[in-house]
């Protein structure tokens, strides 16, 4: 089962506990370990996730329910290129762990609905490596990777966000909007 690696878990949490956002959107849900981690380090949030595969959403659903965080939950069933140019409202934390390689194209609806002063995190940005390799990559993977480095660069060239790239297992970018 995909879900995020200890290292990454940790920054995750250490990140939502801090800015202490009161809504948060997660892409790409699987089980709900991510979700469940974050709620639990930001007892004042609730979240909005996002999952394409019912079979997962279903044990996810589950899982908030026996951790008692199912009040705090809103789940919803469907390919998140959809669904994010559909969002209502505003949320101070984004947790970006759906399709490496749509990250870019869901960008500009995640910030249209993320505040002034809020953080994204998008996981496994540097796909064991090969993002910042500088080679032309394989045929395998090559479209993620591809895609990968675009996303890298339109948030790297976007005035209006800050970002830090860390070097932990997969690599996180941490993206916050300044205005
Ligand atoms: C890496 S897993 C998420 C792990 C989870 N965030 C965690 O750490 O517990 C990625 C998930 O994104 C889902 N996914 C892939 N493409 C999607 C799409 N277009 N829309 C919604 N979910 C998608 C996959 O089914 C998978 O469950």
């Amino acid at each position: 089962m995909p879900i995020i690696r200890p290292k990454s878990a940790q920054i995750l949490c250490e990140l939502v506990q801090v800015q202490a956002p009161k809504r948060v959107l997660e892409v790409g849900t699987a089980i709900g370990y991510s979700a469940i981690l974050m709620l639990e380090h930001a007892p004042d949030a609730r979240l909005v996730t996002i999952e394409k595969d019912a079979c997962r959403l279903e044990i996810a659903r589950q899982n908030f329910e026996k951790a008692g965080l199912s009040p705090r939950v809103e789940t919803i069933l469907g390919d998140a290129n959809q669904v994010v140019q559909n969002l209502d409202g505003t949320f101070d934390f984004i947790f970006l762990d759906g399709p490496k390689s749509h990250y870019g194209r869901q960008l500009p609806h995640l910030l249209n609905h993320l505040s002034v002063g809020g953080t994204i995190v998008a996981d496994n940005v540097l796909f064991m490596g090969k993002v910042l390799s500088g080679e032309y990559p394989a045929h395998k993977h090559r479209t993620a990777i591809l895609r990968l480095r675009e996303f890298l660069q339109l948030v790297q060239t976007n005035p209006n966000l800050e970002s830090k790239l860390l070097d932990v297992e997969d690599g996180m970018l941490i993206i916050k909007k300044i205005k």
